[in-house]
């Protein structure tokens, strides 16, 4: 380790992973710990320009403890499901060298070696807008650059998906599928690419930031007291989603825009129901995200043909997906007439395919 240098050596890595949007929901787990969930979803990965997670990664023997800082603050690394991550990483790490610095490390270094991990999110953190995907997807991510793992990014989302369910979907630019899976140890419960980014790259993203406080209920509770208290969710995750994602695919391959705006609007507007369904139950819309939908489904009722699609995840922010750029100026234009700045229900800020608009905070 370190054979020219002595102890004086730092090895860095820095990715950036956008975060992703699911189309067909995931929620709800057959298996806590290795995070197996009860149906397949799909999501667009959003411009990784944007909503994203930067994560820095380093290496030292001058380091004596794993430590993370996520948005400035030190956090505990201490919960499994981090270190699940790291032990499935540790095991799979191969010798890293480089000539320059005089660095030679050893597969079996990574074992003793600790951690520096500093990661920014460019977008509010668990206000349902799924940080913990961008966020756990880049951890893995960059770490395995680090150490050496020569994983192809399927593998590499299998241990992503124990850090978070969502964040294995982020490994993927365009659209992917996280298949479920059917082996007890999770060995092929894995994401896959359906599609690449240029596959359908008219479709325009906005995002109306609802509110960007922290959600009372996490996903993890939350889908935790549906699969045990909810009888629609066995409803959802064995007859209606196994349909919807094959004709979610369909739709995504012919970029069939009616379809697939159909498609995300019910899976969402079931999504939020088993989350009702729940007991106590769980609302993570309000009044502001109703009025949105509202006012997407008069829209596209006026033009006899979807024209936008909505999908809620665990919060009340509103992800609008357009398809074209025409008609998300014209989305822009009746969100800032029906919640103009400085009203009851304005919004915190938009942000649109590859802008933001940011609302003054004061
Ligand atoms: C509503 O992936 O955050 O966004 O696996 O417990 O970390 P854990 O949950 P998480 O749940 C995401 C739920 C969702 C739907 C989705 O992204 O598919």
């Amino acid at each position: 380790m370190a054979a020219e240098s002595g102890d004086k050596w730092i090895l860095t890595v820095t990715a950036q992973t956008p975060t992703n949007i699911a189309v067909i929901k995931y929620w709800g787990k057959r298996h806590e710990e290795l995070i197996l969930p009860i149906n397949d979803s799909i999501s667009v990965t959003l411009d990784p320009d944007h909503l994203c997670t930067t994560t820095s990664v380093a290496v030292s023997p001058a380091f004596t403890h794993d430590r993370m800082w996520l948005n400035g603050k030190e956090v505990s690394l201490s919960g499994d499901r981090f270190q699940n991550c790291l032990r499935e990483l540790r095991s799979r790490a191969s010798d890293v060298e480089d000539e320059k610095k005089g660095i030679k490390i050893s597969k079996k270094d990574w074992e003793k070696l600790r951690l520096h991990i500093v990661s920014f999110n460019n977008f509010p953190t668990a206000a349902g807008l799924a940080s913990s995907a961008a966020g756990l997807a880049c951890l893995v991510f960059s770490l395995a650059n680090l150490m050496n793992v020569k994983e192809d990014h399927s593998k590499l989302s299998a241990i992503a998906r124990q850090g978070s369910g969502s964040a294995c979907r982020s490994l993927f630019g365009g659209f992917a599928k996280w298949i479920m899976g059917k082996e007890e140890n999770g060995s092929d419960s894995i994401a896959v690419q359906l599609a690449d980014e240029k596959h359908w790259d008219d479709l325009v993203i906005i995002i109306a930031v609802v509110s960007s406080r922290q959600k009372e209920t996490s996903s993890t509770s939350g889908m935790r007291d549906t699969v045990e208290t909810s009888m629609l969710l066995q409803h959802r995750a064995k007859e209606v989603v196994p349909k919807r994602v094959k004709q979610m695919e369909e739709a995504i391959e012919k970029r069939d825009f009616p379809s697939f705006a159909r498609l995300a609007c019910a899976d969402s507007n079931q999504f939020h129901a088993v989350c009702l369904d729940t007991l106590p139950p769980i609302f993570y819309m309000n009044d502001t995200s109703h009025k949105i939908i509202s006012c997407v489904e008069k829209w596209n009722r006026h033009e006899g043909t979807p024209q936008v699609a909505y999908t809620f995840d665990a919060g009340p922010n509103a992800v609008l997906i357009s398809h074209n750029r025409k008609t998300a100026a014209l989305l822009l234009q009746r969100l800032l007439f029906l919640f103009p700045p400085q009203s009851d229900t304005d919004l915190d800020s938009y942000v649109i395919g590859d802008k933001t608009i940011l609302k003054d905070a004061g």
